[in-house]
């Protein structure tokens, strides 16, 4: 018998449904490959989706535009904002670095700004004492689905005038409220009603690696009426991407379903990974030149069929939420009683995260790659992409992003401690029982164990 290996993070975006889909658009969808009626909806359906008080009279109030990609749309609205060379950014030390390079793209100049350990929000402190007369707008991350409670930041950014761009990337689906009602109908919000009249953009991403994925694909919301002419002149300049780009991006989940599947079969998934990236048959997330900040094609627009997988999408973002939830508070309560792992991510009152990774934090860096090797040997490879350095990937070249060694500190030690529990939608409660049972023994931890969860 072939034994099954967990995958923490594996084309774990790709599902059957998503397999079919593709292929379906490739063939008798092609006339609506580039063009039609599902580029204008998904951009309302997902306005809809992540403000519960949305209504007649608040769309007046806002746009939406989609974009290929969230690192296009960040890097237009940085230069629909006009940041010059002297103007400051003011960005997470914890980073992806497709910002660093969109930010560095737009011409601005990017400040890094360390991160709290307990949550990984902005370190309100460090933040405070990186803002000059130079800084023009800090940007919010919500990483691993955590929304801040940014009201500090707001009024810290206001007093100075000061925009605020919330990076939404990994936070679609998590709902916080206010008022506590806001949970209702599973839907996301982003503290509307306190926020709106504070926060000016907001950026969501629905990337291949995201809570929900079209492959790729990012969303503008834009609250500050003064950009929305702006903001419809750069929708009107974008470019369709290429029919063959379109087939690129389809053709991922294609490969990546078959590779998932062949996991265990002889190293097959290896052979489909290798030839559909040297054949280039497939997009990849991060290209070679993004990796050194030199990346600057951003005017492409998102295509018709990448939309609609986004809209089929939405519709179960409630359904992935669950499941994660699920899982996560499984792994939050075997491990709540032991120093290690530290569970990083914990809800508060009025929050529901959409868990779109599971981080715990190890030791050091040493216990962690003895915790990644340990788990291996055993069949469950855990999540890595966001470990090693605090710019990721690990083949990032800090001097092009910018970042100078030791000015986020706390950044840098989550990077070199942190590592990501398996939690994707095909995950199952027997495969975290076998997680759990195995981190537990590495660590020396006794429980009681039962599996009726
Ligand atoms: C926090 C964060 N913001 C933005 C992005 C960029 O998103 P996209 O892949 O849609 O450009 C990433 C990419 O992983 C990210 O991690």
């Amino acid at each position: 018998m072939i034994r099954k290996t967990i995958i923490a993070d594996f084309f774990t975006t790709v599902s059957f449904s998503q397999f079919l889909q593709s292929l379906y658009l490739m063939t008798i969808w092609l006339p609506f490959l580039r063009y039609w009626k599902d580029l204008e909806k998904v951009e309302w359906e997902l306005l809809e989706h992540i403000d519960y008080f949305y209504n007649k009279t608040l769309k007046d109030e806002r746009k939406v535009v989609s974009f290929y990609n969230w690192r296009s749309a960040i890097y237009h609205t940085l230069r629909m904002i006009w940041v010059w060379w002297k103007d400051e950014v003011i960005v997470s030390g914890y980073n992806c670095v497709s910002v660093s390079n969109a930010v560095l793209q737009s011409w601005a100049k990017i400040v890094y700004c360390d991160v709290d350990e307990n949550n990984l929000r902005l370190d309100f402190d460090d933040l405070k004492s990186k803002i000059t007369e130079n800084t023009k707008v800090i940007i919010v991350q919500h990483t691993f689905g955590k929304v801040l409670n940014v009201e500090k930041i707001m009024e810290l950014a206001s007093l100075k005038g000061i925009l605020v761009i919330e990076d939404c990337a990994h936070s679609l689906g998590t709902v916080v409220s206010s008022s506590g009602s806001l949970c209702l109908k599973g839907k996301s919000c982003i503290k509307w009603v306190v926020w709106r009249k504070c926060w000016d953009f907001a950026i969501f991403s629905t990337g291949r690696d995201k809570s929900i994925s079209g492959i790729t694909g990012g969303f503008l919301v834009v609250n500050n009426s003064d950009y929305f002419r702006k903001v419809e002149d750069i929708k009107k300049r974008q470019k369709m991407p290429s029919v063959l780009l379109v087939f690129r991006n389809l053709l991922y989940n294609v490969f990546g379903y078959l590779a998932y599947k062949t996991y265990d079969c002889f190293e097959l998934w290896k052979v489909i990974i290798f030839l559909s990236r040297k054949l280039s048959f497939i997009t990849e997330i991060l290209t070679s030149s993004e990796k050194n900040c030199n990346f600057s094609e951003f005017d492409y627009s998102l295509p018709n069929s990448l939309a609609y997988l986004v809209r089929k999408e939405l519709y179960k973002i409630g359904h992935y939420n669950y499941h994660r939830r699920r899982l996560a508070k499984i792994y939050n309560a075997k491990f709540c009683d032991f120093s290690y792992p530290i569970v990083l991510l914990k809800e508060k009152k009025k929050e529901v995260l959409n868990y779109f990774r599971y981080p715990i934090l190890c030791k050091d860096r040493q216990d962690r790659e003895e915790l990644v090797r340990f788990m291996k040997k055993r069949w469950i490879i855990l999540w890595t992409s966001w470990t090693w350095k605090n710019i990721v990937p690990v083949w990032t070249d800090l001097r092009d992003a910018k970042y100078e060694r030791w000015t986020c500190r706390v950044s840098e030690d989550i990077s070199d401690r942190i590592v990501f529990l398996p939690n994707h939608k095909l995950v199952t409660n027997k495969d975290v029982s076998d997680v759990i049972n195995l981190i537990n023994k590495y660590y020396g931890n006794v429980q009681a164990w039962d599996n009726k969860w």
